[in-house]
């Protein structure tokens, strides 16, 4: 059967661990993995802006021995699907020609459309729902960081969306107990929360959304936060920015941890002086860019493990 990566869902936490293990050693001893996708092409089929993502896709897909190959769907030099053609046609189509897809858009719908109509492994590298690689990239920092992930309290400071359920997701699958910290008209989705709570539950960890800050963070080992206007959001951003006055992580809010060592982690691009200070984002608790390189390193252990000779046990 054809893995893929739509979401945190399709890996169960002896595979997530797996992966990360696998993360670790290529970082450790990168030369060893040098043909993991030799004679393998990926399409990276981005419908968003991004930085890290595309770069460490690319740059990933490139030290494993690989071909990538950076498609948009709009504008003169785009995808057909750009102007309408089907993810049936595109997912059969692309099955034909490249052995991986990996795919940055809006809906998750697309996301599972090539999965379920294509017969290669298919990466969700962000959509409205979900960012799975960068929880990815985030449980090898805290691992790093921390000496592992079991038992730690993380607190997500911010709007309920894609980056806070991935993360909710993540909880149960890496033994971390998961607090999203939010205004309550900025709640994650909440079917996604029941599933997260759901695998939290059977997994001995917790998920739980909590309003006020100060409550949020007592105890956290990880204090995390992420733009507050999304991608696709911009029409919103002043409604979105009003609702999230007086959810800047600043030097108060880590004091608020009552833990000195604890990490300030953001997946990036970064507004300071709005999700966070200046002051924390530049200051000694923060690895971000740790985290962005990270990204790196996961996301070539999930091409190892989908499209290369790794395997998940
Ligand atoms: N964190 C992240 O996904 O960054 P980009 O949007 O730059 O890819
Ligand atoms: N929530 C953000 C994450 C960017 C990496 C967005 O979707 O734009």
């Amino acid at each position: 059967m054809t893995r893929h990566l739509r979401s945190l869902l399709d890996l169960s936490a002896a595979e997530t661990g797996r992966l990360i293990d696998i993360a670790a050693d290529m970082k450790a001893t990168p030369g060893k993995y040098g043909a993991e996708l030799s004679g393998k092409s990926v399409a990276m089929i981005f419908s968003k802006q991004s930085t890290r993502t595309r770069i460490s896709f690319e740059v990933g897909i490139h030290q494993l021995g690989g071909q990538p190959l950076f498609l948009t769907t709009s504008g003169g030099s785009g995808m057909q699907m750009g102007r309408g053609e089907t993810i049936h046609d595109t997912a059969k189509v692309l099955s034909r020609f490249v052995h991986g897809i990996v795919i940055r858009t809006f809906g998750q719908a697309e996301v599972d459309g090539l999965a379920e109509h294509g017969s290669i492994p298919v990466i969700n590298a962000l959509t409205d729902d979900y960012h799975p690689c960068q929880a990815l990239a985030d449980m090898l920092t805290i691992r790093e960081k921390l000496g592992g992930t079991e038992g730690k309290k993380l607190v997500y400071v911010g709007a309920g969306n894609n980056v806070a359920h991935s993360l909710m997701l993540l909880g149960p699958r890496s033994g971390m107990n998961i607090v999203v910290n939010c205004p309550d008209s900025l709640r994650p989705d909440a079917k996604i929360l029941a599933r997260a709570q759901a695998d939290a539950a059977a997994a001995g960890t917790t998920v739980e959304v909590i309003v006020d800050p100060k409550e949020a963070v007592a105890g956290a080992h990880v204090l995390y936060t992420d733009t507050w206007v999304s991608m696709g959001q911009d029409d919103a951003a002043k409604e979105l920015m009003a609702k999230l006055d007086g959810y800047t992580i600043d030097g108060a809010l880590m004091a608020a941890t009552g833990n000195k060592d604890a990490l300030f982690m953001h997946c990036l691009p970064a507004h300071r002086g709005d999700e966070v200070s200046a002051e924390v984002m530049d200051g000694r608790s923060s690895v971000v860019f740790d985290q962005a390189e990270n990204r790196l390193h996961a996301q070539k252990a999930l091409l190892a493990l989908l499209l290369g000779g790794q395997s998940w046990t």
